[in-house]
């Protein structure tokens, strides 16, 4: 099996690529995680869907890309000039709010439905308020997390905040979950 070889793309992909290399953006999702998350997104019709961190829009393209008509997603991060760029490809859609703000700050301020799938790439909902981040999640619901593995732009003293969040993580009986030496390091949790 070529696991290399994606052929569902989402239309704004190639656009989102150029513009990442233009700006020299550093943290893109990978094309995995984005496949992966369209998939799951498409095994929840009529759902709330969050990402923490939108970046440049890459894994939000396909997250939308699994969306049906009836589903709505919420992005947050809190880099003004990614927002801008994020809601340049996305803003028209109705279903999409994407949001500048903290993420801890969101997630402690949010009071409305809970979530199908919960995409964490920010360090909010990942390093902080990861129990607060799970509250979030529906029954039966996805949370979602990547660059699990090392990677390269670790900065010193990363790799034991990763140890300790898979160990939390291991450790909630409320969860199952399966982790992936894939992509970047995927886990996928469903909270029981
Ligand atoms: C790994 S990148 C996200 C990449 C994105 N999913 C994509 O595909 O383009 C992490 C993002 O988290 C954002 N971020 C970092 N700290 C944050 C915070 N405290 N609140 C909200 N966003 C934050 C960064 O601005 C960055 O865009």
């Amino acid at each position: 099996m070529k696991d290399h070889i994606l052929t569902n793309l989402p239309a704004k992909y190639p656009q989102i690529v150029s513009k990442c290399k233009e700006i020299d953006f550093s943290m893109p999702s990978d094309l995995h995680i984005g496949s992966l998350l369209k998939t799951l997104v498409t095994s929840k019709p009529n759902a709330k869907l969050l990402e923490l961190g939108s970046g440049i829009g890459l894994s939000l393209s396909w997250m939308i890309d699994g969306m049906d008509s009836e589903s709505s997603l919420i992005t947050i991060d809190n880099d003004e000039d990614l927002i801008e760029i994020t809601k340049g490809f996305f803003g028209d859609d109705k279903r999409v709010k994407i949001i500048c703000e903290d993420g801890e700050e969101w997630i402690l301020r949010y009071e409305g439905d809970k979530f199908d799938l919960i995409f964490a790439d920010a360090w909010p909902g990942k390093y902080s308020l990861i129990e607060d981040t799970l509250d979030l999640l529906k029954k039966g619901g996805f949370y979602i997390i990547d660059d699990m593995d090392p990677q390269p732009n670790w900065p010193e003293g990363h790799a034991q905040k990763v140890t300790q969040l898979i160990e939390y993580l291991e450790n909630r009986d409320d969860f199952n979950l399966t982790k992936f030496n894939w992509s970047t390091g995927v886990i996928v949790a469903t909270k029981k």
